[in-house]
Order: C-alpha cells, then structure tokens, then sequence
C-alpha cells in the first residue's frame, strides 16, 4: 500500500521558486563553501515543491497549500492537541523497532514531487549520512536526522491515518495567541481559540521564560515521535529529543518568535536545530544512499540509544 504525501510547506520555504540554471542540476544540490569542506546551505527556500517545474502547476500548488493551512489552522485548537496527545500518548496502535518504523515508512512515497520521487528512507539517510560527514562525532545527531520524520506513520490506516493538516506542515504553540509570523496567518481568524480570551493573549495559558516543555505545540509527526522516543526510553541527548519536537516549528527556528516562551535549555538545544534544520531542507538528492551499506551503522546507533522493540 501507498500513502501520497503532500509537501505543505510555509511560503518561507516555497516563494522563492528558482529558475533551473539558479539551482544548478535541476534538481537539488548540496553546495560546498569555498574555504571549508562544510555543508552551505544555499540561499533559497526549499522543501518538496519548490524545486519542481510547473507547467502552469504554480497557482493549483499555491491553492493545494493555502487550503492545507486553512484546515491546519481552523483545527488546530488547544482541545485538538490534547485529545490528540492523550490518545497518541497511549502508544497502543503498534510495536516495532526504530528500523522496521523506516521501512514500514518506505510505504510513504512523496509522489505528488517528480523532482523527488524517493522513498521516504532515502530522505532520512540522506539527511543522516549528510549530517555525518560534516559532524562525525555527534553519532546522536546521525540517528536524530534517521528518526526524525518517522512520526509520519500518523497518516497509515494502521495509526488512525489522519489528514494531511494534523501531520505535516509548519508547526505552533496553541494555548496562546498565534503569532502573525505564522504562515497563511489570516487563517487562524476561524480557529477557535482565537477568540477565547485565556488562549489569544501572548502568554496565553503559559508564563514567561516558561519552557517549551509546558508548552502545547500543534498536533503532528513532530510530537508524536517526541513521545514515542521518550516514553520508551530513548537516551538520546535532550537536543536530540528538541529537534524531532521541533524541527517543523518554522515560526521559532526560522522567523525567530516565541522565544518569550523559552528557557536557558531551550535555547541551548534551538542552536542544535538551526544545524540540523538545513540538512533536512538541502539534503534532498539525486544521490541515491545504498541502504545496506549504511544500514549495520545505523544499527548499531539505535542499539545504542533505543530498545529492541518500541510501543508505537
Ligand atoms: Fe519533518
Ligand atoms: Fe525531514
């Protein structure tokens, strides 16, 4: 069985559409700098679709993702999430190991992207792999970058296959006011939250300094892997943990609000996600990772920091 997956991206990501000769290899392309052999990343926004050529295709995906926020941002509400954490935190729906969570997610194939028709492991690994060769050391951040979308086995019929708006997309804190950095803002007028007074101050139900911990972030595969890794146990450090949380939270990682909401910790862990962020947005290639090369090392990373079998 396959699942379609829609790339629903903040126009942050999307507008920029570059011409073929600008991107290079019509696809995507992972830049070297100059003077150092690190990852740059280039000076776009991309993710899914922005590097697809639309024949007349632009102003349909405009709409596809407009509708996709407008239904994210009417739903989305404080109530939304906790029903969603409370039943999702029961991990009652399946029990696997962290790899066969990667191959069962093969089964999501990004076929609404010519430009990156991939299974969805070959992103993971090419996140993974990418990320490894600039931060050999940090064997936590390769296996963080494996996991990191694994939380979007929300859409198969087997986790209740949720719509598209309550597992991807840009995510954000409910409970207080929606920040207008958030995409397509003008859609959160619908949501109900917006006009009860405890939830559309700027602290809302928090209090400054407060910690993203005690805060309430939209539903989707960012949350849920949360809480699949640390309620079985995982010992990854707790930035590891902070970006599989947050990495989709592009209203605090890339237009830099919220921060009124974060602690010390917070902030020590968001310097871990802006590294990590721009693999996950410019490691999309061509280049096609040989699963079974790589696979006994990533192995042995989730022998290290997870159990055999997980609760899902
Ligand atoms: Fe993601
Ligand atoms: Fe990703």
């Amino acid at each position: 069985m396959t699942v379609l997956v829609e790339h629903y991206v903040s126009d942050s990501r999307i507008e920029e559409k570059k011409t073929k000769e600008e991107r290079g290899d019509g696809g995507f392309m992972v830049p070297k700098s100059k003077e150092t052999d690190e990852f740059d990343a280039p000076d776009i926004n991309f993710l899914g679709h922005s590097f697809r050529d639309y024949e007349n295709g632009e102003s349909e995906r405009q709409q596809g993702v407009e509708e996709f926020y407008r239904m994210q941002h009417i739903h989305q509400t404080y109530d939304f999430v906790k029903d969603m954490r409370k039943e999702y935190g029961k991990l009652n729906k399946m029990e696997m190991s962290i790899w066969e969570c990667c191959e069962l997610l093969n089964n999501v194939v990004d076929e609404s992207d010519p430009d990156l028709d991939e299974p969805q492991i070959q992103h993971l690994l090419q996140t993974a792999e990418a990320i490894r060769k600039d931060y050999p050391n940090e064997d936590w951040l390769h296996l963080t970058a494996l996991i990191h979308d694994l939380g979007k086995v929300l859409l198969l019929p087997e986790f209740g296959g949720l719509p598209q708006w309550a597992v991807v997309g840009d995510t954000f804190p409910v409970g207080c006011t929606f920040d207008p950095a958030n995409i397509h803002h003008k859609y959160f007028k619908e949501n109900p939250d917006n006009n009860t007074p405890k939830y559309n101050t700027k602290n809302g139900v928090y209090s400054e300094g407060c910690g993203l911990d005690n805060v309430l972030m939209s539903w989707g595969h960012d949350d849920y892997m949360y809480l699949v890794a640390k309620e079985n146990g995982a010992t990854l450090p707790h930035a590891g943990l902070f970006i599989i949380r947050y990495h989709s939270f592009y209203p605090l990682h890339k237009a830099g609000t919220y921060t009124h909401l974060m602690n010390d910790e917070d902030r020590e862990d968001l310097k871990w996600l802006h590294v990590f962020n721009k693999y996950d947005l410019y490691s999309k290639s061509k280049v096609h990772v040989d699963v079974e090369q790589v696979k006994p090392y990533y192995i042995s990373l989730i022998n290290k920091y997870f159990p055999a079998k997980l609760k899902w």
